[in-house]
């Protein structure tokens, strides 16, 4: 029987994590990256059916109880994952307490999940709710998203917008837009609440000042959103680092055309400019 760091999975976890860092979204420690699997996969590994030991979480998990994560350790650098992929991450299973999760791999170095674990799990329970085949939670720091957020109002509409405008790919990949909340102390079990709460309508929620939640069913999926959403921000963000005024961009006619054109169900209440003169924002 293979061994777990032989999978796919570990692969594909090392893989996508060095992605990030050298894009540049995962500095030092930062992002963070949890991979749901099923109790049928874990058990093809020889060595993922004995509890290693057991870590508390500071969030009742009761509802997910039984499911398993691949999960990035914290203070855990992005970088190193494909040279070290059993210190910095970890196969982990809910279980049925609901606080605490039963180490199955990895964190082989006494380490434990990432410190934004239980914004993972409210995100996944919130996700799972709109679609059963939800796998990935990735968090990450896409330096033109985070730019924006000093500059562009902190509405989801205005955001949404703003990014959509940038290129037609956007309302394509992400025609419910994104979701913004208000800046809140990372790490937290409020900030995991606030953002679980946007997952009900968005993929992707937005963290002033700091990054960016994203959901999907797989890793590349879930990369392809933050990778599209990042790029429309990086467009937006030249042009305003060219200086000029912005003369023309995609119009509420072309949302609708794209709309038409690849059969998208796009956020109505988005689909029109506010009342106040709206330039690109
Ligand atoms: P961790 O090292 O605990 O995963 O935290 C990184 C991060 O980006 C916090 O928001
Ligand atoms: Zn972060």
């Amino acid at each position: 029987m293979t061994k777990f760091i032989d999978s796919q999975y570990v692969h594909d976890m090392a893989q996508t994590t060095n992605n990030l860092y050298r894009h540049g979204w995962d500095e030092r420690n930062g992002g963070n990256v949890s991979l749901r699997l099923t109790a049928e996969e874990v058990g093809a590994f020889s060595d993922t059916d004995k509890v290693l030991r057991q870590i508390p979480i500071a969030f009742d998990a009761s509802e997910l109880a039984g499911k398993y994560y691949l999960v990035t350790g914290t203070g855990r650098y992005f970088k190193n994952m494909v040279e070290f992929p059993e210190r910095d991450m970890g196969l982990i299973r809910i279980n049925d307490k609901g606080n605490e999760v039963d180490l199955m791999w990895g964190f082989n170095d006494g380490g434990e999940p990432t410190s934004e674990f239980p914004s993972h799990l409210m995100s996944h329970i919130s996700r799972l709710k709109q679609d059963p085949n939800q796998r990935v939670i990735m968090h990450c720091h896409p330096t033109n998203l985070v730019a924006m957020t000093f500059t562009v109002p902190l509405s989801s509409k205005r955001f949404s917008r703003t990014l959509w405008k940038m290129h037609p790919e956007s309302i394509v990949v992400f025609p419910e837009g994104v979701g913004v909340i208000p800046y809140m102390c990372p790490g937290t079990n409020e900030i995991g609440e606030k953002t679980a709460a946007k997952m009900n309508d968005f993929r992707v929620v937005v963290w002033p000042h700091h990054g960016v939640f994203a959901a999907g069913d797989s890793l590349d999926e879930t990369y392809g959103l933050v990778e599209t959403v990042e790029k429309s921000a990086l467009i937006y963000t030249t042009i305003r680092a060219q200086g000029g005024e912005i003369l023309q961009s995609l119009t509420d006619k072309d949302f609708r055309d794209l709309i038409k054109r690849f059969d998208l169900t796009a956020n109505e209440a988005f689909l029109t400019p506010d009342a106040q003169t709206e330039t690109v924002e």
